[in-house]
């Protein structure tokens, strides 16, 4: 059997964890869903998630990752054969988040050749939406690709196949390398000039200033776990890939702990960049900062460009945003595609360069949609659904498979074995009751919300079409995948009970 890749050092491994933990999420998500749940309170539901659901359920997929040592399909199949759906649930949903995901790093890396001069002029809304997007009206209307969006996002997908390309070691753990340390130093510069703008105070008062009566809102800790869950790149079969790149002896629960942490560390520092921006700009323009306050696309295309052109160093500010954005998301995406080359791999007995030569083009011709006239619009749908239908509720069905039907003591004894601390009590009962009861509150919530409320006021056609059709196609998908190995499955599971593998 050919040998399994595998991370050169210790940090590589760490990077490359920390690398797909941070994000977009963190860079335009995380401020405002602080601001918006309580602000300086959140922090409390906020590491509340993370201790109770995003660092057990970052163990458990190290642990069951570097145990197996397989892509994820694999390692639900070894399992269990009737389980393989769930790796195949996960790895369909990695695709369609990777090429929305890239879409958005292709349009960053037009805005950084814009900030030169500041190219999307003085009303950057009218400039993203109508000069650069041509947005259309409905999702449907798609009128044809916009060919310079599309040489964006093809050079995205262009860099991605290259570290992809080189492997494990030499590719992801290398770039990780190059792209994380920058990361950190072009945010810490940013978040220095920003915190020394005027009116930068009153914005950092916006967002750290606590409500405490916040927390009695039960939907305040809805928006902490799930912040956690997607930030944390858990659910999605990233985490259990690239630990079983680790080599045996590896130590697991302090790798979990100090991912989480960076990446905490890391939002908390963006939520500082971004509430000082914005403080700034609502003291030019004499408003509150809840006027001048976005997230996602918005705050990012529009409102951050617009806050650089009243800076004093407009070109140094917007090409290390921007670059910023792109390395944040590069590494993201990477971890993302990665999930797919490795089942790829594995299930059609491929190697590496074809897995992602392969992948990388069905990506960039399927994800063509995302450069159309209503890209924007398909990808606010299909990124809703996809988070709510795809993430939060497969982790939830790999969550109750894991704790409930397989054993929990194998996982955590082989977790001890190779671990500098052990994990007992806490871990067991947070996987098996905190994590479970509260994914299931939010996936029930969700559904629910759906149904009542048609999402962002989008015609039903289009929600049905790039929802709901996406979605329930994902889980039969998943379903005629595992049909094709079932009974090559049931005949390993057996060699495993008779002692064998894993
Ligand atoms: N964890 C990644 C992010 O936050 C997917 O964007």
């Amino acid at each position: 059997m050919k040998k399994r890749e595998q991370w050169g050092t210790r940090t590589g491994f760490i990077l490359a964890a920390i690398g797909s933990a941070i994000g977009l999420g963190n860079i335009w998500r995380f401020p405002y869903v602080a601001y918006d749940n309580g602000g300086g309170a959140f922090f409390i539901p906020y590491l509340l998630a993370m201790l109770t659901a995003g660092i057990p359920f970052m163990i458990l997929e190290f642990g069951t990752g570097h145990k197996i040592r397989e892509s994820a399909p694999h390692i639900f199949a070894r399992l269990s054969p009737r389980w393989e759906w769930v790796g195949w649930w996960q790895i369909l949903v990695s695709f369609v988040i990777s090429i929305y995901y890239v879409a958005i790093v292709g349009w960053s890396i037009s805005y950084f050749f814009l900030a030169f001069n500041q190219g999307w002029g003085l009303d950057t809304g009218d400039f993203f939406f109508k000069s650069y997007l041509q947005l259309s009206d409905s999702p449907m209307e798609f009128v044809g690709i916009r060919w310079p969006i599309f040489v964006s996002i093809a050079a995205a997908w262009g860099i991605c196949w290259f570290v992809l390309f080189k492997g494990v070691k030499k590719g992801i753990e290398t770039a990780s390398k190059f792209f994380m340390p920058l990361l950190f130093v072009m945010i810490l510069i940013i978040t220095f000039r920003a915190v020394t703008l005027e009116g930068s105070l009153e914005g950092l008062n916006w967002m750290f200033k606590p409500d405490f009566s916040a927390l009695l809102n039960f939907k305040v800790w809805v928006a902490a776990y799930g912040q956690i869950f997607f930030s944390l790149s858990i659910g999605f079969a990233i985490m259990l890939t690239y630990s079983s790149y680790l080599p045996e002896d590896s130590d697991i629960s302090n790798n979990a702990f100090i991912t989480a942490f960076a990446n905490s560390g890391f939002s908390i520092l963006c939520g500082v960049l971004v509430f000082s921006v914005l403080g700034n700009m609502a003291m030019n323009q004499g408003v509150g900062v809840d006027k001048v306050v976005t997230s996602g696309v918005g705050l990012a295309f529009v409102t951050i460009p617009k806050a650089i052109n009243s800076l004093p160093s407009p070109v140094l500010f917007g090409t290390l945003f921007f670059l910023a954005l792109i390395f944040a998301g590069l590494s993201s995406m990477v971890s993302i595609c990665e999930v797919s080359v490795a089942s790829l791999m594995e299930k059609f007995n491929i190697g590496r360069k074809k897995a992602v030569t392969i992948y990388c083009l069905v990506g960039l011709v399927s994800g063509a949609i995302f450069a159309t006239h209503s890209g924007l619009l398909v990808l606010d749908i299909v990124d809703r659904f996809i988070n709510n239908f795809g993430v939060l509720a497969a982790g939830l069905v790999e969550i109750i498979f894991l704790s409930w039907v397989c054993k929990l003591d194998i996982i955590q004894d082989h977790i001890n074995k190779t671990s500098d601390f052990s994990i007992g009590f806490w871990w067991i009962f947070c996987l098996k009751f905190i994590t479970p009861v509260v994914l299931g509150y939010i996936s029930i919530v969700n559904i629910i919300g759906s149904i009542k409320t048609p999402y962002g006021g989008y015609p039903m056609a289009s929600l049905i079409c790039f929802g709901w059709v996406l979605v329930i196609t994902i889980v039969v998908l998943s379903f005629l995948f595992q049909a094709g190995s079932l009974k090559k499955n049931k005949k390993e599971f057996i060699e495993i009970k008779r002692g064998g593998k894993p």
